[in-house]
């Protein structure tokens, strides 16, 4: 590279910082005039600069930065392996199907096999089940952890249950102790999705290091972001190389991009029925996919990074600030309670309407709506109510009552690190004045 090249690119990445603080400045927030959103990103000059830094070494493809992700991200999480792949979903996709390779012998899983899983959350974490011509079978999921309820796992257990994959949703830990010791009491794989938990602890051991894969997502939403972007995480070598197997087209290879021969032996291996010395880099050990992630996205998670036990602070304070305000409105709003053991990394703020209050969930989501406050519903509330998932081979442990107050009477409020105390203060003040006007009406309709 020319000096003047240096010295343009020191320039360019100057600018780029500048022309952020002069572009997205801190808007000042009016209540009931502002939109408080639910989630989002919070993004700096650095971010931006890391990222037309990475768009200008020209790669784009995963690269140095990608690399260089990946480790510092195994490094906070305390796992050896992290794969950096296209999304949140693609992470659980690539994570499940890794565990049909039949690399795996006797513990491959094969069609008609069985999941265990929960209905009360985000529809990809079930999809790669249903995908892989498995069985889900979903377990009611507990009040108010709304994590799945451990106490109906030996239920769920027939003489084809191979695997667990379940999500710490919205951030709070399932119990993982349980979850853990039945699976190692019946052989089963854990899949951990971790989408919505980065960060979080159980009995002071990050979430992600329990099961036998663990995924993120980096979607604006989540703790960090890189646009699209998710990882999976492994202690097991096979298994990483099984997932990077899987992401990148299903190659027996395993050089990194424009690298060639890592393996030394490119042209002497013979596998399958190919000719002796058919090059290693186009030889297919899986039905895979391409679900890489390019090294820009991966720029701008590396200096989310650096940021990351920030904002998982601010996630944490933010959901105290709403509890302790929220407290006194417990005869009407059911109130989320962290996992046993636990220390969540909250993606957002469940709320439930109880069923005896004199106002719906709904009633309360238009309020909040009304008021410009952002709300969610928690993700698919019963999958097995929604139309896409009509007709699929399932089982499930009894009615699920517990899953279908989720679909009804949950939502759940932001606790990003975008939201300051007076935003907080207009949720809280929004929500406590319509309970107190519902309470004096006879019912609301
Ligand atoms: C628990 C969970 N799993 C998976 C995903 C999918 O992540 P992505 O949007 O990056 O595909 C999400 C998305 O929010 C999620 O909440």
């Amino acid at each position: 590279m020319s000096q003047r090249a240096d010295e343009l690119r020191t320039q360019i990445l100057q600018l780029t910082a500048e022309y952020h603080a002069e572009a997205f400045p801190q808007k000042t927030f009016v209540a009931g005039q502002s939109f408080v959103p639910v989630s989002g990103k919070v993004i700096d000059g650095q971010d931006l600069s890391l990222l037309v830094d990475s768009a200008l070494d020209c790669w784009f493809t995963t690269g140095r930065f990608a690399k260089a992700f990946e480790k510092k991200l195994a490094r906070f999480i305390g796992v050896r392996g992290c794969s950096l792949v296209n999304s949140g979903s693609s992470a659980n996709l690539v994570a499940l199907t890794a565990l049909t390779s039949p690399k795996l012998g006797d513990r491959q899983l094969k069609p008609g096999d069985e999941v265990i899983t929960v209905a009360a959350g985000f529809p990809t974490t079930v999809n790669p089940i249903i995908q892989n011509r498995l069985i889900p079978v979903f377990v009611d999921v507990a009040l108010p952890t709304f994590e799945i309820d451990v106490t109906q796992l030996e239920k769920a257990l027939s003489p084809k249950t191979r695997a667990i994959m379940i999500a710490h949703t919205l951030g709070n830990p399932f119990d993982l102790g349980a979850v853990m010791e039945f699976a190692k009491k019946h052989n089963l794989w854990v899949v951990e999705d971790c989408c919505d938990a980065l960060g979080a602890t159980y009995k002071g051991q990050k979430v992600g290091t329990f099961g036998d894969l663990a995924t993120l997502s980096f979607y604006p939403a989540h703790h960090i972001t890189m646009g699209e972007g998710g990882a999976v995480l492994t202690n097991t070598p096979l298994l990483q190389t099984l997932i990077e197997s899987f992401r990148d087209w299903g190659r027996d290879c395993w050089c990194e991009p424009g690298v060639d021969n890592t393996c030394g032996k490119r042209f002497d291996w013979q596998l399958g029925s190919l000719p002796c010395g058919y090059d290693h880099k186009y030889t297919y050990s899986h039905i895979g996919y391409n679900l890489k992630a390019t090294d820009m996205q991966a720029a701008l998670g590396l200096s989310q990074l650096d940021k990351v036990e920030h904002f998982i602070q601010v996630r944490r304070d933010n959901f105290q600030y709403l509890w302790k305000a929220l407290e006194p409105l417990q005869d009407v709003l059911m109130l989320p309670v962290a996992t046993e053991g636990s220390d969540p990394s909250w993606f957002g703020f469940p709320l439930g309407v109880r069923e005896s209050a004199p106002f719906t969930r709904d009633q309360l989501v238009k309020a909040l709506e009304s008021q410009k406050i952002g709300t969610r519903l928690m993700f698919a509330g019963n999958l097995l109510r929604q139309p896409a998932y009509e007709g699929i081979e399932f089982r499930q442990i009894g009615d699920l009552p517990n899953t279908d107050f989720v679909m009804r009477n949950i939502l759940w409020l932001g606790v990003f690190p975008g939201l300051d105390s007076a935003m907080l203060d207009h949720i809280v003040a929004t929500i406590a004045q319509f309970a107190s006007q519902a309470k004096a009406l006879p019912v609301l309709s």
